[in-house]
């Protein structure tokens, strides 16, 4: 227990501290023939749209698709930049599109992949730390939990119920009213 001195005397700290803990449970699947169809066709889209990406920095081509809540589908793949901070992520790309094209329109599931020369894709990426932030924003502006779905080109895949599981003590729009 921490000492501090009062007055010349030592007295001991009083600590008025809980310990916390975020936790949260997410699907995991050997690969997606374990899928139900609709996933595993969602699935199977991102994994091909990853040849629309514009990666010639990092060969890693990311590829995104969303289904929204009308029944459409919406994509995304990165496109990077000489200037390498230009680039955007491939589910960035897709919310802008989705935003735009769909307005106040919730996405209920998006799938992502990836695809790259240099390393393989077997096992699931999830989205940067600017991207869950992006999701988020998106998840509480439609007022509807995103499902995500993450998987390689082959191999394992995890379904995340809603992105709020992905950003932890997240800065909303609540802090600004
Ligand atoms: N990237 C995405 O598009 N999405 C992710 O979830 C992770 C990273 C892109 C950014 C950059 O173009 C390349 O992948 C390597 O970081």
């Amino acid at each position: 227990m921490p000492l501090t001195k009062f007055r010349g005397i030592v007295v001991f700290n009083l600590i008025y501290m809980t310990e916390k803990k975020v936790e949260f449970s997410y699907e995991e699947f050997n690969d997606s023939s374990e899928l139900n169809e609709a996933d595993a066709l969602l699935l199977n889209e991102a994994r091909k749209v990853t040849v629309d990406a514009y990666a010639p920095y990092s060969n890693f081509h990311v590829g995104a698709i969303a289904l929204l809540e009308n029944g459409e589908k919406v994509v995304g793949t990165n496109q990077e930049n000489a200037s390498y901070p230009v680039g955007i992520c491939a589910e960035r790309v897709l919310l802008g599109s989705a935003a735009t094209l769909f307005p106040n329109v919730a996405i209920k599931t998006m799938a992502i992949s990836y695809n790259s020369k240099e390393v393989k894709s077997d096992h699931p990426i999830s989205p940067c730390g600017m991207c869950r932030q992006a999701l988020l924003e998106y998840e509480t502006r439609t007022e509807k939990p995103i499902r995500i779905i993450l998987s390689g080109q082959e191999g394992k895949v995890f379904i995340i119920n809603t992105v709020k599981y992905l950003l932890p003590f997240a800065f909303t729009k609540s802090e600004l009213k």
